[in-house]
């Protein structure tokens, strides 16, 4: 499968199979999020949550096929060696843009498991249309412990799997305990968010916009990085 990734690929002279697909397909996600942000401006919720939802579980495949594929990473895979531009460039454009571009893309995915259950508690269901409904929306207390003690009860299952199949499961333990503690703190932050917007509907307009505003800049940075690597500086061999 590596090696595949790095046969040449087809939209510039320098770029791999794996950066051109994955530029492609970040570049059809962002895509179908802003359609899918448009539909919810016309006021087709129903769309709008289709979309989104579909947009977001395939991201999310995409984005785990890719770990497995690349092992993480643009920035250790094409690091210094990948950059064939000047150090001062390298220093004070590539790797700035690269870090916002890796900072957005965590915060767009937390952003995006966090919107698709606010869709669905802060909408209503009349008649087949998803629509917003206006007025307090708080998670109970009761709910809160539920979710806390179900990603708890995840989290020692998971590691009393790696402990069993695994020789060395350190690094793996420290990755998924990782991945455990961002779900609970999203899910501990919910609570300020419903001090700070306490109103569903504005709270999904609000955060939903920051969210598709984040993709759009993923994609710009993830276009800057593609540029950079592959068409102005590519590594000169
Ligand atoms: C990644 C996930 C999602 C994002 C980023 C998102 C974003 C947004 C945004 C930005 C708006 C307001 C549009 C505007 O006025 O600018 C909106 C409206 C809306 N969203 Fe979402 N949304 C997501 C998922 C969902 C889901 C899963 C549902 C339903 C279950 C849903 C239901 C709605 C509804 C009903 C509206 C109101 C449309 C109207 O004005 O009639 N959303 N969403």
């Amino acid at each position: 499968m590596k090696t595949l990734l790095e046969q040449p690929g087809f939209l510039a002279p320098s770029g791999t199979i794996g950066a051109d697909v994955s530029y492609l397909l970040a570049l059809v996600f962002t895509i179908l999020f802003l359609v899918a942000w448009a539909m919810a401006k016309k006021g087709q919720g129903t769309r709008h949550h289709k979309l989104a939802l579909v947009s977001m579980v395939s991201m999310i495949v995409y984005f785990c096929a890719y770990y497995y594929a690349r092992q993480l990473g643009v920035l250790s895979f094409e690091g210094r060696e990948g950059f064939g531009g000047p150090d001062e460039v390298y220093e004070n454009v590539f790797v700035p843009v690269l870090t916002i571009h890796l900072i957005l893309v965590t915060l767009g995915l937390i952003l995006a498991l966090y919107m698709i259950p606010l869709g669905f508690r802060a909408s209503e269901n009349t008649g087949g249309d998803y629509r917003l409904k206006t007025g307090e929306l708080k998670m109970k207390p009761r709910i809160f412990k539920i979710i806390m003690f179900t990603i708890l009860g995840c989290w020692a299952l998971n590691q009393a799997i790696l402990l069993a199949v695994r020789q060395n499961p350190f690094g793996a333990s420290v990755a998924y305990g990782l991945i455990f503690a961002t779900i609970a703190l999203v899910v501990s932050l919910e609570k300020l968010i419903e001090k700070l917007l306490p109103d569903g509907a504005r709270r999904h307009r609000i955060m939903g916009r920051t969210t598709m505003v984040i993709f759009a800049l993923i994609l710009v940075t993830s276009t800057a990085t593609y540029l950079m690597l592959y068409v102005i500086y590519p590594h000169k061999i």
